[in-house]
């Protein structure tokens, strides 16, 4: 079960399971912040209750066991979501993630994927992980870049990111 992959723990971070109690920090650290979402597939969150829902959510589907969605807990505090996905069997591990503004460039997603990546690899050896950006969302394409993935192609059209625009985007996906 992918849930197996976390904890993951570095001196300054803790990834682990994304729960219900941890709504009021995302909520003010992550959710709530339109320079988060711009590039995402969901819209800012207008109140906590928002976050608490969507946690509830995620609670639901870390059971299940196709998908873990975890905290990213900085110096203490949770900061980001991880999310390490099996969209159907055999297309391999999506990853998503996303960090309050607070944080940004100080290498935290770097130091949460160099954690990941080597514990998917020994989960699922062999195995495509992946992730795929808005066209232009910069930060997420050179974070991958940086962190030893490969570009491998545009996908016209292929999610709608309702902060930008009704419209499908152009994607970018990368492997690792
Ligand atoms: C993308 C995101 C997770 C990056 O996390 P981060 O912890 O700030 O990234 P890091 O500090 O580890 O940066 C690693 C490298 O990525 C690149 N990078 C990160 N943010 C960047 C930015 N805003 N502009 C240009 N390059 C950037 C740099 O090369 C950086 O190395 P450097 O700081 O030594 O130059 C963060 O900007 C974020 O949460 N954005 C909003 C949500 C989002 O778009 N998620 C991705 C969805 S696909």
């Amino acid at each position: 079960m992918l849930k197996d992959v976390a904890p993951l723990e570095s001196e300054r971070l803790r990834v682990r399971p994304a729960t219900v109690g941890d709504a009021p920090a995302l909520f003010d650290a992550v959710c709530r912040h339109d320079e988060v979402t711009k590039y995402l597939t969901w819209r800012p969150h207008s109140e906590q209750a928002e976050t608490e829902e969507f946690l509830r959510l995620v609670e639901g589907w870390n059971a299940q066991g196709q998908e873990l969605t975890c905290a990213v807990v900085f110096q203490g505090d949770p900061v980001g979501l991880f999310t390490m996905r099996r969209p159907e069997a055999g297309a391999g591990i999506e990853l998503g993630f996303c960090l309050g503004p607070a944080v940004w460039r100080k290498g935290v997603m770097s130091e949460v994927l160099s954690l990941a990546l080597p514990a998917l690899e020994r989960y699922c050896p062999g195995e495509r992980i992946w992730a795929t950006t808005d066209i232009d969302n910069v930060a997420s394409m050179r974070l991958l870049e940086a962190t030893g993935f490969t570009r491998v192609g545009v996908e016209r059209g292929r999610a709608v990111h309702p902060n930008i625009s009704t419209e499908p985007r152009d994607c970018v996906t990368f492997e690792w």
